[in-house]
This record gives structure tokens, C-alpha cells and sequence, in this order.
């Protein structure tokens, strides 16, 4: 697929006022997690605003190689599981794209079956690292082969596992997630044990299904052999891709911005915690649970934010949002910075390294440091060219950038925003 040789580029001119009110694609984390657990419950599932992401159709693409027959209609999946052993042996290698979530979570699903897969990524996923799932499938039994330095493809042997107590070495929901997914195959209790609590789509999911999960303190565990349930779910809008919009409203002058039904969970809503005292004026709005998660209404105006560092605590919660974080530091009184996100260089691209290049592009000041960076406030940014390096997240961040620079702004390969949301400058122009 070319989308990374892309060579498609985006102007973005400077923004008046941010206005409106918008509804965003269902949440990526989530969407995976349902399509990848209800594929192996036992009944019929049904997931109701399933994420348009390229990431989640990536997703569904594998699901189909094991066997799963899926049905789309718009954003609507429907599909009956083949319960926990029926996935068949896929005749084809896996393709899981641009998607970390897919290869890593579908690793711990693949390394409790009776047969051999192998799975692969585009360019991107081929340089990032895989040794943090292979450790504790390995250690359960399973046996996985990878390209140098643990790179994708992974060749997974799956087979009987045994239940392992795991001390993630990195906080990482997907790793998290892969050694539970792993975990409702072993015989007896899987425990996790998080660094820092990450994202928790996975247990509220699994209780969802009727999988009983013990938590206690960072510690998440499950017992296995597990029944799924098969289960009809909404899921909340994606906060990451809120993010930008959230930002965009905050910097550009004259803006009153509603985004509906946003997913809030705490784990995910660091992004406020950050932005609200600081002097970030957001209003949540119409909170209620729904199938475990918290969703509610964002309120967004134009504001006067302070700026500061960003505790090392938020961090895992926030982590996605940290490119649109340091675009938007530029415009606070103070600054921003921070450190203990040394992920960054890991992700899609080199997001440390991205972020800054684009920013000095744009003629700002910003120090770059092994885990972390700081920006200058008060900086007036420049229209330039820039470069998305094929990650959704530096063009988005870039083209809020754009918003607020003096003259136009070039971003080159601006298509790989359909990794995570196909449609964003289209919904990016009705706002502004
Ligand atoms: C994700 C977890 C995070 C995040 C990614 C999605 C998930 O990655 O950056 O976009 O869905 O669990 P890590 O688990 O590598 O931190």
C-alpha cells in the first residue's frame, strides 16, 4: 500500500476562529480491543461507531485471515466469534500496516493457538520494536521468531501456555494488553504488573465479555481458560483525535468549539488535567457511563494558557497527545516542556525528533533532548513546508500548527492522517 511512499501535501492557511460543532470517529484503542476480543467470544457482537481508522481496518483485515467473518455497514461491525479456540490457520501472512496495536495485541491472541502465523507491517512497523511482546508470550510458551533486533515480522508458534506474573519494563498498554489477551488461554491466573497505570480499555472490556478481572493497585490479572461473551457495544469518540481540535480551539482567537460524545476515560483524559489549569478553558459536558466507559460533551474556547512542564506522572496518559502538547507550547506564556517520554522515538516515527525539525521549520525555538523537549512560549511561528514523516499524529499536530502561523503552511504527505482519521482536514475545514 503507498500510503507512506505518499507524496500528497495539505496547505493549511492561518484560522480567524475555530467554530462549530463536531462529532469524531469512534476511539481507535477501544475499536481493536472489541474486534479482536468479541473475534474469539462466543455469540454475536456488534460494534456501533467503530473507528474508521486504516489502523482498526487493519484489524478487521487480520481477523478475516483467522477465519472471522466480518460485516461493515458505515460505522456499524457486526460478526459472529468463533469462540476461543476457533480461529482458523490463516493461509496468508497478516498484514497489520501502519499499526503497533494490531501486531502487538494480536501476538498474544496468535501465541495461544494450535498453529503457526506470521505477521508484518508497512515500513514504519518494521522498525519498531517487538522484543516487549516476545519476552512474556515467550516466557509462557510461546514460540516467536522475528526479523534483527526483534523488528517485525513476527513468526508466531503458538500452542498450550502457561500463566506467567509480568513486570512490564515499560509502561505499555499494548504490551499490557497482549500478555492478558495471552492470559485467557493459559491454565490458571495471569498477573500484570504496570509501572504506571495505562490505558484500561482492555479490562473494561473484557468485563464487558463477562471475564471476570482481578485489579489491585497496578497489578491487573485474569484467569484462563476464559469464555467471552459475545456483546453489542457504542463506543466514544476518540479522544486523541479530540486533541487537536481541543488545542486548535484553545489557540485561535474568536474560537467556541463543541465536540460530542468524546470518550473520557481517566486514563485516556490526562490532556485535560494539563490544559484546565493552566488556563485551557474546556468544559466537560453530559458525562455518563456507557458499556464501562465514561463519555460526555467537550467544550473548548480561545484561552490564555500558561504553560509549564508537564508532570513525568501524566505522561503514559497523554503520551499520544505530546506532538499537538509541544505545537501548542509554543503559544503559552511560559513554554512547555517535559521528559520520561522517551516512547516518543518508538511510535510511528521519531516523534521527538519529528516534532522538533517541523517546529524550527516553522522558525521556532526547541531543545530536543534523549527523552523529552522544551519550547519557548510566546513564540510567533511561520508558515513553512513540513514534513509529516507518514505519522497521522506530526501532520495533525502540524496542521493546528498552521492555524495559528503567519502565512500558509505545506504539509508533505498529509494522507497519512487516515491512519487514525480519515477526514480530519475535511472536518478541519468546517471549523475554521
Ligand atoms: C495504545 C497504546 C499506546 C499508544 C497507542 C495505542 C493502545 O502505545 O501510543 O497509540 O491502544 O493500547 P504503547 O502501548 O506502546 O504505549
Amino acid at each position: 500500500m503507498g500510503l507512506f511512499s505518499s507524496t500528497k501535501s495539505k496547505k493549511i492557511k492561518p484560522a480567524k476562529a475555530v467554530n462549530g460543532s463536531i462529532q469524531l470517529p469512534g476511539d481507535k484503542s477501544i475499536s481493536h480491543r472489541y474486534a479482536m476480543l468479541g473475534a474469539i467470544a462466543e455469540g454475536r457482537t456488534e460494534i456501533h461507531f467503530f473507528s474508521s481508522s486504516a489502523d482498526c481496518e487493519s484489524t478487521l483485515a487480520c481477523l478475516g485471515k483467522l477465519g472471522v467473518s466480518v460485516e461493515r455497514k458505515e460505522n456499524v461491525v457486526t460478526f459472529d466469534g468463533v469462540g476461543l479456540r476457533g480461529l482458523r490457520s490463516p493461509r496468508e501472512v497478516l498484514d497489520a500496516g501502519n499499526s503497533g496495536s494490531t501486531m502487538r495485541m494480536l501476538t498474544g491472541i496468535l501465541a495461544g493457538q494450535p498453529f503457526r502465523s506470521v505477521i508484518r507491517g508497512d515500513a514504519s512497523l518494521s522498525r519498531r520494536p517487538m522484543q516487549r511482546v516476545i519476552d512474556p508470550l515467550a516466557r509462557m510458551g510461546a514460540r516467536i521468531k522475528s526479523a534483527e533486533e526483534a523488528r517485525p515480522p513476527l513468526e508466531i508458534e503458538g500452542g498450550a501456555l502457561q500463566p506467567i506474573h509480568y513486570e512490564l519494563p515499560v509502561a505499555s498498554a499494548q504490551v499490557k494488553s497482549a500478555v492478558l489477551f495471552a492470559g485467557l488461554y493459559a491454565d490458571g491466573e495471569t498477573e500484570v504488573v504496570e509501572p504506571m497505570a495505562t490505558r484500561d480499555h482492555t479490562e473494561i472490556a473484557l468485563e464487558q465479555m463477562g471475564v471476570e478481572i482481578g485489579r489491585h493497585r497496578q497489578t491487573v490479572s485474569v484467569r484462563g481458560p476464559a469464555r467471552l461473551q459475545g456483546t453489542t457495544v457504542h463506543i466514544p469518540g476518540d479522544i486523541s483525535s479530540a486533541a487537536f481540535f481541543l488545542a486548535a480551539a484553545l489557540l485561535v482567537p474568536q474560537s467556541n468549539l463543541v465536540i460530542q460524545n468524546i470518550g473520557l476515560n481517566p486514563t485516556r483524559t490526562a490532556i485535560l488535567d494539563l490544559l484546565s489549569p493552566m488556563g485551557g478553558d474546556i468544559r466537560v459536558l453530559n458525562v455518563e457511563r456507557l458499556h464501562g466507559e465514561l463519555i460526555g460533551d467537550l467544550h473548548a474556547e480561545s484561552s490564555r494558557l500558561e504553560g509549564g512542564e508537564i508532570p513525568p506522572g501524566l505522561i503514559p496518559r497523554l503520551i499520544d497527545e505530546l506532538p499537538v502538547l509541544a505545537v501548542l507550547g509554543t503559544q503559552t506564556e511560559k513554554g512547555l516542556s517535559f521528559r520520561g517520554a522517551a516512547e516518543l522515538r518508538v511510535k510511528e516515527s521519531d516523534r521527538l525528533a519529528a516534532v522538533a525539525e517541523n517546529l524550527r521549520r516553522m522558525g521556532a525555538e526547541v531543545e530536543e533532548s534523549a527523552d523529552g523537549l522544551r519550547v519557548a512560549g510566546r513564540q510567533a511561528l511561520r508558515g513553512a513546508e513540513v514534513e509529516s514523516y507518514g505519522d497521522h499524529r506530526i501532520a495533525m499536530a502540524f496542521a493546528v500548527a498552521a492555524l495559528v502561523a503567519q502565512g500558509t503552511t505545506l504539509i508533505r504527505g498529509s494522507d497519512c492522517v487516515d491512519v487514525s482519521f480519515p477526514g480530519f482536514f475535511d472536518v478541519l475545514a468546517r471549523v475554521t
